[in-house]
């Protein structure tokens, strides 16, 4: 996290005697990244961190990626993936590289442990459903549309309250809610794009679509205080296996903290969209960022306002990164048949934007209610084979056919045409010829 923050006890210079009530020491853990020269916090437990039993290794969660070497465009339908598995052992991851991981989870159950990332940053995006994280930097309280910046090595629990359907009984679709996770599995951070903070003080920048005030920091409880010899299990994700450990004492058991590296929450509601004249490109839905890929918000927002803007993306080239959007809710302008839960994903080196006939359908819109968070990589996805079992075979030929309806010779179809005015005030002329518009 880009700024300083604190809670609960501390004592008045770190690296000090810190005594619990009962006269005996508080046991200081130096949380730490890159060597000591990333963002670190300073955090007091009520007992030694590194009393711990088990280790056994539990399960592999490598990911098993299947046809590496095709270049196909996907639309994978997540919607029907059935609930399974705990906030932990229920994600399917869909696609990934060397870089990050991408999976979708729907639980069926709850933790009855806690977690450990320790191979990565986690960026939870809450499709469905609400609950709390209870972590050990304190507890944070979680809603639809909520990303979840978990940093790596926070030991946490993710507890979801039970969803119902319209006619209050539990949901057999969807018990407890959807998320989608993205994790870093190349040691680098999830964090803020670095040209929306500050150089020298890491406050958020006036240009940035949100700031400070959109982050809601872990609050009380804190801490637990309890006792059990062996009996808190912790699950260790590292060298792609989950491993189980086991505490003597609860593993949230810490009396305050202070620093820079901390879990923290940010609601997709919360960012301003940059709009324009023409239409901006994908980077001014950029919201996170780490090593090799970027995780962008696509949002309710004004479309463009140039008179004769085209309201859909051009057609686009990622010649250096590979693209998954995740469709959370609205109607996607540019895209036919793609539902709620939907992922598409585009490789680079192929050219893809507009369905037919959506160009035309978009021009005389001036609002779109599209919201989809997108994951950016540099480097090739792969899918998984549980990707491919839920992929539509036909979206690869779907821009086929009519792209453009004809209209009467010689005209243009301005956007707006209804009322548009130029510059001057004057209504615009719509019998320009095409391509040599001017107002
Ligand atoms: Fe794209």
């Amino acid at each position: 996290m880009p700024y300083y923050t604190k809670m609960g006890q501390l004592p008045k210079h770190r690296h000090t005697q810190f005594r619990r009530p009962d006269g005996r020491l508080y046991c200081e853990e130096v949380f730490g990244t890159e060597g000591f020269v990333g963002p670190t916090s300073t955090l007091y437990h009520i007992h030694p961190p590194t009393q711990v039993t088990g280790w056994t290794t539990l399960y592999s969660c490598a990911p098993e990626y299947v046809e590496t070497s095709v270049m196909r465009m996907r639309h994978i339908k997540s919607a029907g993936m059935k609930p399974k598995g705990d906030p932990v052992t229920g994600r399917v991851i869909l696609f990934g590289n060397s870089d990050c991981e991408m999976s979708v989870c729907t639980p069926a159950e709850g933790m009855d442990y806690h977690f450990k990332n320790a191979q990565g940053d986690e960026c939870i995006f809450v499709h469905f459903g609400a609950g709390t994280v209870y972590t050990m930097f304190g507890t944070l309280r979680f809603g639809p549309k909520d990303y979840i910046v978990i940093p790596k090595g926070t030991i946490y629990r993710m507890v979801f309250e039970p969803l119902k359907g319209a006619d209050g009984r539990p949901n057999p679709l969807m018990p407890y809610g959807k998320f989608l996770c993205i994790e870093t599995c190349n040691g680098s951070h999830i964090g803020p794009p670095r040209r929306y903070v500050s150089k020298a003080t890491s406050q958020f920048l006036e240009h940035s679509p949100y700031c400070e005030r959109d982050l809601r920091l872990p609050e009380l409880p804190l801490t637990f205080d309890e006792v059990k010899p062996g009996g808190f299990e912790v699950r260790v994700k590292a060298r792609d296996c989950v491993h189980s450990y086991h505490y003597d004492y609860h593993p949230l058991d810490i009396v305050g903290w202070d620093g820079c590296y901390y879990p923290y929450i940010f609601n997709i509601d919360d960012f301003m969209p940059i709009t324009g004249k023409l239409h901006m490109p994908p980077p001014i839905h950029q919201t996170f960022e780490a090593h090799n890929f970027v995780i962008c918000s696509f949002c309710p927002r004004m479309l463009d306002y140039h008179p004769a803007a085209v309201k859909v993306p051009y057609n686009h080239s990622n010649l250096d990164s590979d693209e998954v959007l995740y469709y959370v809710e609205g109607n996607f302008g540019s895209r036919k048949g793609i539902e709620v839960g939907s992922l598409t994903a585009h490789p680079q080196g192929i050219p893809h934007g507009p369905h037919p006939g959506t160009v035309e359908a978009s021009l005389d819109a001036t609002y779109t209610g599209e919201l989809a968070v997108m994951c950016d990589t540099f480097r090739p996805l792969h899918p998984t084979k549980a990707a491919l079992e839920i992929d539509d075979p036909n979206y690869p030929a779907s821009w086929q056919g009519e792209h453009f309806p004809k209209l009467a010779s010689g005209q243009i179809k301005l956007n707006g045409v209804h009322g548009v005015h130029g510059p001057d005030g004057k209504p615009i002329d719509r019998q320009h010829t095409a391509d040599t518009w001017a107002p």
